[in-house]
């Protein structure tokens, strides 16, 4: 089942939520295949590799545990559960939550499936409730119960299903409901990864996409990625455009530099919508803090946008906090403010 994207409504943005089709398409091959490949996130993958050599060496039919990656866009959570498909050489089946419509969809992928497989769900705290009492007991018994018949004839059947291993991913375990999250084995959140990460990760990229780029520019590129791969990406192939326009084709410093400040990315990594948001907080409410279906409007987004893509940096940064009556700039984001003016 294949997820249906839209084109770029905002191509200008470094945050974007949605993945365009060209870049999914860049996004695939510069997509690490293994646990070698796959930079950073270290003691996921030693807890990772630990159970899956587990499995491996018992050989007895016993599938991987069920597995929930959470954290921020961008991190490698569905890089990562095709990693994890081809470490355990097993095939892997893609689907997100929205997806599946209902629980016959779900069904059928799962009769579908072979011992062993993975079945991916991106976005699983947006399952649908129907949905999910089926993936319960597929997830905890391999059966799956259906309905056979309506009003005083109906009964009900179990079927065996294949034993598979759930890989989950979602940008907030808070919506994801306890029952469900009960039935994974291993729950995982992705951290921000740390910038002589980000540095590898654009040398990869610089690599596969051959592109030259100078280690000076490397660094200065790895501190505005907002330690995040998918940005780090995004940003690398905006300036290797460019440096095919403005220069030879080679990504030094001075051509960083500007293709930066072109896309008025600061030296913390904030771009124009993140600062517009900041300030339309601090104009309008100063230290009083701001629900966020008020800064939804004051920006015009959706409410899940500024949850999921624009705060989760601002709050790691320490620029913004969440009190239980709402947002707040902080001290520390009034000051990023005033400063801004000599920092693009
Ligand atoms: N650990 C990593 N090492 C190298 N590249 C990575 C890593 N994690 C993510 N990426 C890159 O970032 C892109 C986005 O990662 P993705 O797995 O789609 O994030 P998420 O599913 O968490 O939103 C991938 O296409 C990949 O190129
Ligand atoms: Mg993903």
């Amino acid at each position: 089942m294949a997820i249906e994207r839209q084109t770029d409504p905002r191509p200008d943005r470094i945050v974007e939520p949605v993945v365009s089709v060209d870049e999914d398409k860049i996004e695939i091959s510069l997509r690490p295949t293994n646990f070698k490949e796959y930079i950073g996130q270290e003691r996921l993958k030693n807890n990772l590799k630990l159970a899956i050599d587990a499995v491996k060496k018992r050989n007895d039919g016993t599938t991987l545990d069920h597995i929930l990656l959470y954290g921020p866009p961008g991190l490698g959570k569905t890089t990562m559960a095709n990693v994890i498909a081809h470490e355990l050489g097993a095939n892997i089946r893609v689907t997100s939550g929205p997806a599946i419509e209902r629980a016959g969809d779900l069904a059928s992928i799962l009769t579908n499936l072979k011992d062993g497989d993975v079945l991916f769900i991106d976005e699983i705290h947006r399952l649908r409730r129907a949905v999910e009492e089926v993936l319960y007991s597929a997830m905890e018994d391999y059966k799956l119960d259906i309905v056979i018949g309506k009003g005083p004839a109906a009964r009900s059947v179990r079927l065996d299903l294949p034993k598979i291993t759930v890989i989950g991913a979602t940008t907030r375990t808070g919506s994801l409901a306890g029952p469900l999250r009960d039935r994974f084995g291993i729950i995982h959140r992705l951290e921000y990864y740390k910038e002589p990460e980000i540095e590898q990760i654009i040398n990869r990229t610089s690599g596969i996409l051959n592109t030259k780029i100078e280690p000076e520019a490397t660094k200065l590129l790895a501190t505005r990625s907002r330690l995040t791969p998918r940005i780090a990406n995004r940003i690398f192939k905006r300036v290797r455009d460019y440096a095919d326009v403005n220069g030879d084709g080679i990504i030094d410093l001075r051509i960083a530099e500007d293709a930066l400040k072109m896309m008025e990315i600061d030296y913390l990594g904030l771009d124009p919508a993140d600062r517009n948001m900041l300030s339309l907080m601090v104009s309008n409410y100063g230290d009083r803090p701001v629900g966020l279906a008020t800064i939804a409007a004051l920006t015009g987004d959706e409410p899940t946008t500024i949850e999921d893509y624009y705060e989760p940096y601002l709050l790691q940064l320490g620029l913004l906090e969440r009190t239980p009556r709402g947002r707040v700039v902080t001290k520390k984001g009034q000051e990023h403010l005033k400063n801004n003016q000599n920092m693009v």
